[in-house]
């Protein structure tokens, strides 16, 4: 990536770091009346990403991938340095899926001298990660509205696996009036279940091995759902063995929560989120799951 707007390999897109010159291309997209869709990544691309990807190609005329390590939605003893940065690799991934453009903004693009402009998220970033990691939605909801001002899209896709992320954005949308429709993608899993993430990178192979256990536990919530199980405590419990019994002792939260407010829910109807946050090892890894009939 050499220049502001650049088109390396005739595979891979279109490639922007600057705003000024993200706004030029995207004027013209607009003029000609066309479909924008935005995908806001932190790189380091998986499978996950990519079927966002492909959702925005498939409903829009033009794709913007953004690939931005948002340094303010991470703790001050978050892996925001080690976070892996995998610029020359995602793009190639996203050539290959077509996607149109990629803003790939440098920290001090984003984030100019003087800044000090945040979203207080809403009500629903409060609970769950919103108690484990202070700060950390507040991060999340001021580059997301960065980014929905700067790519004017009609059409945002983010992920299940980061489902109270979602319902953050989807509140933020609805609160403040922006003219964006936001986009839920189903989690994709690896064939053992774990949820892909740019964090299972850091997992060693015995750690790999545990981290299942994590949509396991979830697979048990349902399995018990499904029979007819309504008491929270006993799902949480039950949820909590399974990681317990692959050697998860470090368990941030085990909830069972409205899918719209994040309110702890008992009994458990049908369409309760599960979610779980734990570590494996040193890594912090979370999944959810929708259980009974959504
Ligand atoms: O989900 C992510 O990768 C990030 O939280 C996001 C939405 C790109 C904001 O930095």
């Amino acid at each position: 990536m050499t220049s502001s707007a650049s088109r390396g390999r005739p595979d891979s897109p279109r490639v922007v770091t600057d705003s000024a010159a993200l706004s030029q291309v995207l004027r013209k997209a607009r003029t000609g009346g066309k479909v924008i869709g935005l995908v806001p990544t932190m790189g380091a691309l998986h499978a996950g990403h990519l079927s966002l990807v492909r959702a925005s190609v498939a409903a829009c005329d033009l794709t913007v991938v953004t690939i931005f390590v948002n340094p303010t939605q991470f703790g001050p003893n978050e892996d925001f340095t080690r976070y892996p940065r995998t610029l020359e690799a995602d793009l190639q991934m996203l050539g290959r899926e077509q996607a149109d453009l990629v803003f790939a903004p440098a920290a001090d693009q984003v984030y100019r001298a003087g800044f000090s402009t945040y979203v207080e998220p809403p009500d629903v970033a409060q609970p769950l990660e919103g108690r484990c990691r202070p700060g950390h939605f507040r991060g999340v909801a001021t580059i997301v509205l960065k980014l929905f001002h700067l790519i004017p899209a009609d059409v945002a896709f983010f992920g299940q696996k980061d489902y109270q992320q979602v319902r953050v954005i989807q509140a933020m949308v609805a609160d403040l009036d922006v003219p964006i429709r936001v986009v839920i993608c189903p989690t994709v899993r690896d064939p053992d279940g774990l949820a892909l993430s740019s964090r299972n990178r850091y997992l060693n192979a015995t750690e790999r091995r545990q981290a299942v256990a994590i949509s396991r536990s979830l697979a048990r919530a349902e399995e018990l759902v499904r029979d007819g199980e309504r008491c929270a405590a006993t799902i949480h419990s039950a949820m909590r063995a399974v990681l317990t019994s692959a050697g998860i002792e470090r368990v941030d939260y085990v909830a069972l929560v409205d899918p719209l407010t994040l309110t702890d829910v008992d009994p458990v109807p049908d369409g309760t989120m599960a979610l779980v946050a734990a570590f494996v090892g040193g890594t912090r890894l979370i999944d959810n799951r929708q259980l009974g009939k959504g």
